[in-house]
């Protein structure tokens, strides 16, 4: 079968860490940039370790009439529907839409705006971050697992994935995965950002280790009602091993509020919160941290 040809939306950190790997790996990626974007190619920097690799990648705007489709989605949360609005009217009816987007409810969201689209969700712990425009470093080395809810094997398109990007796995329970990295990302990511630590500290301060456990057990209480026992049983052992392994870390929300930038809480605990509200559990802490991030931001 032909390889697909991939477009990435959002070309930020991760959007051109994958762009980069897919185009290295003799997959063709296209760029869609913002309308006001000119040229038709543009050049991409991906630096790890003492290694530099450049590449020309071409770009399109929603002012052309490129037809795409596979389509790989790496905006931030809040970004996604606009941007995919956006290009709309060249997604081929049946686009595969992969969103590699830290939060949840957008692949709910797409799907209910664009019914046909046959759209997949992926989460990963690779670390990127930018040094300029389309100029990024690879951080980290991670893993990154993709699937849709319901299709245990992968589809045709994933064989590229899984040559172009280094630990890239096919997950038939991807909800599980989403779900895992939501609940250890409505402890920690608010947490470090209200306190202005990182992600260490939250083990090492008895007062913050305190509220990791008050808000693993509300946390783990919203898992658990919907339906993912597992992950909330496992939840203190897993928040404590990934704030042990990421002591020296600050997280991205820590770093959104720092900088005075929109966080992407409304996709992380105000989800949960969602959730949580639809089941009848309270959960005052989630609710409490989510109000003072977004007091924070403006
Ligand atoms: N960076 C990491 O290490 C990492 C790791 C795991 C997960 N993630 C997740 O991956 C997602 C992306 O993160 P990131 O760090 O790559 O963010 P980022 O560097 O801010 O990149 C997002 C990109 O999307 C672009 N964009 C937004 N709206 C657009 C539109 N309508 N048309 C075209 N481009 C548009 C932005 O352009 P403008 O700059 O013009 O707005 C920006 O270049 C987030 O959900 C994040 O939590 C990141």
């Amino acid at each position: 079968m032909q390889d697909a040809h991939w477009h990435v939306l959002g070309a930020g950190a991760i959007g051109c860490l994958f762009a980069q790997a897919l185009h290295r790996s003799g997959s063709s990626a296209t760029l869609v940039m913002r309308p006001g974007t000119h040229q038709r190619f543009l050049p991409l920097i991906v630096e790890r370790g003492d290694q530099r690799c450049e590449a020309q990648l071409p770009v399109i705007t929603a002012g052309d009439d490129e037809l795409i489709s596979h389509l790989l989605v790496t905006t931030k949360a809040y970004d996604v529907r606009a941007a995919v609005a956006g290009i709309a009217h060249l997604l081929n009816d049946d686009c595969v839409v992969l969103l590699l987007v830290n939060g949840m409810g957008l692949a709910e969201q797409l799907a209910a705006d664009w019914p046909r689209l046959d759209i997949y969700c992926g989460t990963t712990t690779e670390g990127a971050y930018a040094l300029g425009a389309r100029h990024i470093r690879h951080a980290g080395r991670g893993q990154t697992r993709i699937g849709k809810t319901g299709l245990a094997t992968p589809p045709p398109w994933f064989a590229q994935w899984s040559r172009a990007v280094d630990h890239c796995v096919w997950d038939g329970h991807i909800a599980n995965a989403l779900w895992a990295k939501l609940a250890v990302n409505c402890i920690i990511n608010p947490l470090t950002a209200v306190h202005g630590c990182r992600n260490g500290e939250l083990g090492q301060r008895r007062d913050l280790a305190e509220q990791v456990a008050l808000l693993c057990d509300e946390v783990s209480s919203i898992c658990r009602a919907a339906g993912f026992g597992d992950i909330a049983q496992q939840l203190p052992s897993t928040v404590a091993a990934v704030i042990a392994g990421t002591a020296d870390n600050r997280s991205s929300m820590l770093q959104d509020v720092e900088c005075e930038r929109r966080t992407e809480i409304e996709y992380i605990t105000g989800y949960l919160l969602e959730v949580a509200d639809q089941l009848g559990i309270a959960a005052p802490r989630n609710r409490a941290l989510l109000e003072e991030i977004q007091h924070r931001a403006h």
